[in-house]
């Protein structure tokens, strides 16, 4: 029974287009929908061949959610039911051969509409919720595809984010044996790779969230204008176990992209460089080729030469900040180091909060299925003395919590191990209880 939808009210305008959303369901549960908009409370009928019915929308009914919810719900059935082309393996959360279809499709939807910074965007908000003090999966929030919500795409930080989330739909709808959270990470890494930026070492299999009340609340994500930016960073990235080094390198991110006073309230509404597109033309962009990824967001901001470049407060404190500015410092001048540590900021960002299936998730390319992680070496901070310095302790804490570990919390022995390389720990370590004596 395939069912036709479309939607007659303006109620989906903070959303986009009555057609728009028609397009956000799969095809094969299109219903018709007609909405009035006559009465406060707006109802919402849906009809088919079979049946008509009439839903009541309330003020905070997310309408999306229902949508998406649907969607969801649709490509389990699809992927069990016979109609994905791909069978996906029992056990994985994405299926890798439509992963890789995917990313050729997204390849081609970037030459066309020139959207990678909002993928970017969409990518980095998806997983920039996370809270590494919360074990549970999905509270801890991250990478689980929660951005497709209503809910969520509600919240300030995420204005202008169902765009991007619009453009995906129909590489979701044609792939249901991928998920949102596959789907939004691998969007993110194609768009920078395809700028000219770093392969990303990226690896799949994320599990999406079922529902909006599994939505984070509001709030995780940074303001581009708190009181104090410095510490405000480290509050928000130390909360997702994210050093100094990976702050400064993912804020490099703002070499691609636009501000839009009318989705963010920061920058212009148009400048010389963003008149005329490509894409959709206005905005303020951080650098004069806002399509090509490079490290000109750092020696933009370091020379601050162009009223019609954008400087946020937060970009700003990078070169201010005593511990930001050596790492803004050097990728100004050395763009090998900064795709390198951008790559690997990157790849962890994406797997923030995310659970994998396959646990230990699976790469799309030849090579080891998983990246490394970079070693948690305390040795490279020690100089030899018993005392150090305050920013050598915070970056010591910031790195260890970054692989699990916290004043109450051992590692796992096997992270223990492979992180703990060191015989000259000030005495930090307690080994047999594989742990950082907190001793700041
Ligand atoms: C460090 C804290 C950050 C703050 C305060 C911040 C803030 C902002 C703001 C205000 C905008 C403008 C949104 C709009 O008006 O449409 C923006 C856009 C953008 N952000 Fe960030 N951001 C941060 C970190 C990041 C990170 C970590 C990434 C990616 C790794 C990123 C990627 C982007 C991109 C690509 C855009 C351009 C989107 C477009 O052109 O549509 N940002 N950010």
């Amino acid at each position: 029974m395939a069912d036709r939808l479309s939607l007659t009210s303006s109620s989906m305008a903070s959303l986009g287009t009555a057609a728009a959303a028609s397009r956000l369901l799969p095809s094969a549960t299109r219903a018709r929908l007609s909405l009035s908009s006559s009465s406060s409370s707006p109802s919402l009928s849906l009809s088919s061949s079979s049946s008509i019915a009439s839903v009541k929308v309330l003020r905070s009914s997310p309408l999306l959610s229902h949508l998406f919810l649907h969607q969801k719900r649709s490509s389990i059935h699809a992927s069990s039911g016979g109609f994905s082309s791909v069978a996906a393996p029992k056990s994985f959360a994405s299926d890798p051969d439509q992963l890789k279809s995917a990313r050729e499709d997204i390849k081609e939807l970037l030459k066309t509409s020139f959207c990678h910074p909002i993928l970017v965007r969409l990518g980095w908000h998806d997983s920039g919720t996370y809270d590494k003090n919360i074990e549970e999966w999905p509270q801890r929030g991250g990478a689980n595809g929660s951005l497709r919500f209503e809910i969520e795409l509600k919240h300030a930080a995420n204005a202008g984010l169902v765009n991007a989330l619009k453009l995906l739909q129909p590489i979701k709808e044609k792939y249901s044996s991928v998920t949102y959270a596959d789907l939004f990470q691998l969007a993110s890494a194609t768009a920078v790779e395809e700028a000219g930026g770093p392969k990303i070492p990226m690896i799949y299999g994320r599990v999406d969230v079922s529902g909006p009340e599994q939505c984070p609340e509001e709030g995780k994500l940074p303001d581009a204008g708190p009181p104090s930016p410095a510490s405000h960073l480290r509050d928000v990235f130390y909360r997702m176990g994210l050093s100094d080094k990976e702050i400064v390198a993912l804020s490099g991110a703002h070499t691609l992209g636009r501000s839009r006073p009318e989705r963010s309230g920061w920058g212009k509404p148009e400048t010389k460089y963003t008149k005329d597109g490509p894409g959709a033309p206005g905005g303020h962009s951080w650098t004069v080729q806002w399509l090509k990824f490079d490290n000109s967001y750092f020696k933009d901001i370091k020379e601050r030469r162009d009223e019609d470049l954008l400087v946020l407060p937060t970009d700003a404190a990078l070169f201010e900040d005593p511990s930001f500015k050596v790492y803004a410092e050097k990728y100004a001048e050395d763009q090998e180091t900064f795709f390198k540590d951008y790559a690997e900021a990157h790849a962890k960002l994406s797997n923030l909060g995310a659970k994998f299936d396959p646990a230990e998730g699976f790469s799309l390319d030849d090579g080891p299925t998983k990246p490394a992680p970079e070693k948690f070496v305390a040795a490279k901070y020690s100089s030899g003395k018993r005392e150090l310095s305050d920013t050598m302790k915070q970056k010591i804490r910031a790195e260890y919590e970054a692989v699990g570990g916290s004043p109450d919390k051992p590692l796992q022995s096997e992270l223990f191990s492979k992180y703990h390389d060191c015989d000259c720990c000030f005495g930090t370590f307690d080994i047999s209880a594989r742990k950082l004596n907190w001793f700041f």
